[in-house]
């Protein structure tokens, strides 16, 4: 079968990835990207793909009913990876009914017009929607506690991790109540190239090039399991491939790092990698800042299924990736520079004038 994929939020920071991923791994498929391209869209991402017609981009919202389904048809989608989401926590904080539009109200009309392309196609056993999800849903890790697994009980506690979580009972709902091939996969933190920098990795390596302030919240003891981009791609490129449709797969770095820790890493990596920086050492200017409201203390993932089910194992230290990201962001000043817009300026200061006061 000449798989048809519809490829949700394509023109950001994961689903960018694995459409590059996917063109150089499966040159046979086809690929539509749909993104709304919000302010964490960049059309730079993928523009290659576009412009020498390997992919397909559909300026659009996932919420748009008519537009998904005039894709879904136009397109014969046979394989939809749904990556569109509002992604920022801090955010969320700040306007959550962006949230609950986008990954609630949105997740559930595409849910809605897969089922009605698949029912008018004869319901083929072939077909997959994978529903990309986070770690964040599991709520927050007590330093002993074992890491979350697909068994874990859901307790999402911020504005973002609680529309994911919604999204992803609506996922599993519609694969058990209507038998859509639905896969649900729940990842920890990614880094790696075309991270928009409002994330604590590419916000701390901007601003280490502008010499400003780098914000830790509260101790910085807070604690992530890193995972680089190209491990996640090549797991989601497992589970449509080859995972079982009801089933949930966990997905992570065995990175665990607190927060200060990384950024010292950074900051030294920087200062080993950057030719010219405003500021040296760079971890001058680290700057302790308020805490984030309900701020998790520690993620971690067990990826024992994926790796056991479907062979996947992630290839990355995170020595190694940090490594490739700095160097990244060292080379394509031209991607992230034109990000760097009166309204993401207008961002920041809103997030931190009165933390760093
Ligand atoms: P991102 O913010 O970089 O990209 C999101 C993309 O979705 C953007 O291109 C944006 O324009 C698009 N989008 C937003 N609203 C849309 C809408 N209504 N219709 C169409 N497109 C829309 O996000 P990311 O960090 O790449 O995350 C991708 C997915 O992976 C999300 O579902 C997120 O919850 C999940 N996830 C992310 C991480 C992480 O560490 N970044 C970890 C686990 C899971
Ligand atoms: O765990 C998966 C999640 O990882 C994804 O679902 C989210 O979409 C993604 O944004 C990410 O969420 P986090 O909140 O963990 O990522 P963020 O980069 O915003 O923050 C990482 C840690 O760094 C967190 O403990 C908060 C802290 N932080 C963040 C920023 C932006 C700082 O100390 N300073 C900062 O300026």
């Amino acid at each position: 079968m000449t798989r048809h994929l519809l490829i949700t939020g394509g023109a950001g920071f994961i689903a960018g990835n694995l459409t590059h991923h996917w063109t150089a791994a499966h040159p046979g498929d086809r690929i539509v990207v749909l993104d709304a391209l919000t302010y964490a869209g960049n059309r730079a991402t993928i523009a290659p793909l576009i412009d020498f017609g390997r992919i397909s981009f559909v300026h659009g919202d996932i919420g748009d009913r008519a537009l998904v389904d005039g894709l879904l048809a136009d397109h014969a989608i046979t394989h939809v990876v749904h990556l569109a989401a509002e992604s920022h926590v801090d955010r969320s904080i700040t306007g959550p009914g962006a949230f609950l539009a986008t990954n609630v109200n949105g997740t559930f009309t595409l849910l809605e017009a897969f089922r009605a392309h698949w029912l008018a196609a004869g319901s083929p056993t072939d077909w997959r929607f994978l529903h990309v999800s986070t770690d964040e849903v599991f709520g927050s890790l007590e330093p002993d506690d074992p890491p979350f697994c697909e068994t874990t009980a859901y307790s999402p506690r911020s504005p973002y991790a609680a529309s994911k979580a919604a999204s992803d009972h609506l996922a599993r709902a519609w694969q058990h109540t209507y038998g859509l091939p639905v896969l649900v996969s729940n990842c920890s933190n990614n880094y790696g190239p075309y991270h928009f920098p409002e994330k604590l990795i590419p916000l701390t390596l901007i601003n280490i090039l502008l010499g400003r302030p780098i914000p830790v919240y509260g101790d910085g003891s807070n604690v992530r399991d890193w995972l680089f981009v190209e491990d996640h791609c090549h797991a989601l490129d497992r589970i449509l491939l080859a995972g079982e449709p009801g089933r949930t797969y966990c997905i992570g770095g065995c990175n665990e790092v607190a927060n200060l820790d990384l950024v010292h890493m950074l900051c030294a990596l920087m200062d080993e990698l950057a030719p010219e920086l405003p500021v040296r050492p760079s971890r001058e200017l680290i700057r302790f800042v308020t805490d984030r409201p309900g701020h998790d203390q520690r993620y971690a993932i067990d990826a024992s299924r994926i790796c056991e089910e479907l062979g996947w194992q992630p290839q990355v230290t995170v020595q190694e990736g940090l490594r490739r990201t700095v160097q990244w962001y060292l080379t394509n000043r031209d991607w992230w520079q034109p990000l760097l817009s009166a309204e993401y300026a207008s961002y920041l200061e809103s997030q931190y004038a009165a933390r760093l006061a």
